[in-house]
């Protein structure tokens, strides 16, 4: 890797201090009754599987012998092959120049020579993996954050709970090495980032927790980076340098296993869904700002808008499911806590309030009555109807939609941790358009525990 983007040089002990006192404020609650959880399983207690040491390595060697790929045969062309360049022959290049959103994709870029190797018209050939937009910094500040608030809680959890909490939530010794090895790649992410921005990147703030033991803690990192992942997924594909959207893709794809390794530390099965939300960077600095208690008063405040809190009153409670599914596992068959159906109940704040680290004013561009839950999930946003709404109280209730992401026989539309925000409309959109959605948001995004 270059050392080009590495150009600011970052002071390391600014990343790694000590952890600031933490005032837990408890808004987001991952627990409701235990209605929602399935009775089909029965608590189990947590045990390690005892393992034989030193392991008779010679028998393993035998039992697992590694097969070598080098004698596997080649496959050979089958004579329904037709080879691309035969079937494309009279097709002529469309120069990049040309292409926008309506040309014919089977026309682009191709060429019949034996030569060609297909290029992208995106392809930069001495890239800079500075920002060099508003859109960019914006959005890479934003992750900055994030990754920063990780960094936190991951050695917040580690130092504020004993090596026997840990245990006793079935977390051993190597499992919180993981989570610390989780903190130093968030070092690496901040780093990184951070010089894409150069002397004007955020610094690091203090931060404030919701949990009181282990199992909250897991599940709240669990929660943390599902929306950390979800929140990159939705603009990385508009960022104007596409070099710092990769560098970024890399990062990311690091926190995916993170959020995945948590739903296994919580008992959960690790990835229910087919695809991964993307969300507009509004919804994650909406969900993240909450946590933020300051900043250094020399960061610039962030140009994300913050929308009225949205609180899902009756939230599934992962925690428990996680241990009546047996706890820590690679995987349980923990079915969704919630289902179709399920009279979800919200409350939310009054527009207009000061909320996060930059002292921002909450907005919405609608009337503040909400007709719609929105509940985003796969890439789907799908409406449920507003019933029983108080606009005095600001509450409201909906129902669980059904759906499947192609239809029946596919996976279920919710499942997993999601996200559900209250519009005024019930627009369609698609994950290259749902920013569109945010002009109608009267509340949220609250984090939706479907499964
Ligand atoms: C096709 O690709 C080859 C190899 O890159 C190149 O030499 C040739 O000029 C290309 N043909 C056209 C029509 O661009
Ligand atoms: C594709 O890109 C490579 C590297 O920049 C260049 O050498 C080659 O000529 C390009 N080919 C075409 C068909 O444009
Ligand atoms: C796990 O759940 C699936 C359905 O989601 C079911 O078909 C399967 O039998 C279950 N397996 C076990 C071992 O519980
Ligand atoms: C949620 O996903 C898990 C894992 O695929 C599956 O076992 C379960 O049946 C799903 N729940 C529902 C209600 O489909
Ligand atoms: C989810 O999206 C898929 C693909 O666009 C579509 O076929 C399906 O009907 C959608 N499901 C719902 C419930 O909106
Ligand atoms: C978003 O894009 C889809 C097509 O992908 C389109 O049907 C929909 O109307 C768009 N939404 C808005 C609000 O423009």
């Amino acid at each position: 890797m270059s050392l080009s983007f590495l150009r600011l040089s970052i002071v390391f002990t600014s990343l790694v201090t000590a952890y600031p006192a933490v005032n837990v404020v408890q808004r987001w609650s991952p627990s409701s009754g235990p209605e929602s959880i399935s009775p089909s399983k029965t608590p189990a207690i947590w045990s390690q599987t005892s393992l034989v040491f030193p392991p008779d390595l010679e028998s393993l060697e035998s039992l697992y012998s590694v097969p070598s790929y080098q004698t596997i045969p080649p496959a050979t062309a089958s004579s329904s092959y037709v080879a691309y360049a035969t079937s494309t022959a009279s097709i002529p290049i469309v120069p990049a120049t040309d292409l926008h959103a309506d040309a014919d994709p089977s026309t682009a870029q191709r060429n019949i020579s034996n030569a060609y190797q297909p290029n992208s018209s995106n392809f930069v050939t001495n890239p800079t993996y500075a920002t060099f937009s508003n859109f960019d910094f914006q959005s890479i500040a934003l992750a900055v954050h994030q990754e920063y608030i990780e960094l936190d809680l991951f050695n917040y959890g580690l130092a504020h709970f004993s090596d026997a909490d840990f245990d006793q939530a079935g977390i051993n010794a190597e499992n919180r090495e993981l989570i610390r090895f989780m903190a130093q790649q968030e070092i690496g992410h901040a780093y990184v980032l951070s010089n894409m921005l150069g002397p004007a990147a955020p610094k690091m703030c203090s931060y404030r927790y919701p949990f009181h033991d282990v199992r909250s803690f897991i599940d709240f990192c669990q929660v943390l980076t599902r929306w950390g992942e979800s929140g990159v997924y939705g603009f990385l594909q508009l960022l104007d340098n596409r070099a710092v959207a990769q560098i970024l893709l890399q990062s990311i794809t690091v926190e995916a296993r993170q959020l995945y390794t948590f739903r296994q530390f919580e008992g959960l099965f690790p990835m229910p869904e087919w695809f991964e939300t993307g969300l507009p960077q509004t919804w994650t600095w909406t969900l993240l700002h909450n946590w933020i208690v300051s900043c250094p008063p020399e960061n610039q405040p962030l140009a994300w808008e913050i929308y009225p809190r949205l609180v899902v009153d009756n939230q599934p409670n992962a925690i428990i499911a996680g241990i009546l599914a047996g706890g820590p596992a690679i995987s349980h068959n923990v079915s969704a806590f919630s289902y179709p159906g399920r009279v979800t109940c919200f409350s939310w704040d009054p527009v207009g309030l000061i909320e996060g680290p930059y002292h921002q004013q909450t907005v919405t561009y609608t009337a503040g009555v909400p007709r719609f839950a929105a509940f985003v999930s796969q890439y789907n946003v799908t409406y449920s109807p507003l019933y029983d709404v108080d606009l005095e109280r600001r509450t409201a209730k909906a129902k669980q939609p059904d759906g499947h992401v192609f239809g029946l026989g596919s996976d279920l539309l919710l499942n997993g941790t999601q996200f559900v925000v209250l519009t005024d409309t019930c627009t369609n959109y698609t994950p290259a358009n749902l920013s569109l959605i945010n002009t109608h948001i009267v509340a949220g995004p609250a984090i939706f525990q479907a499964g």
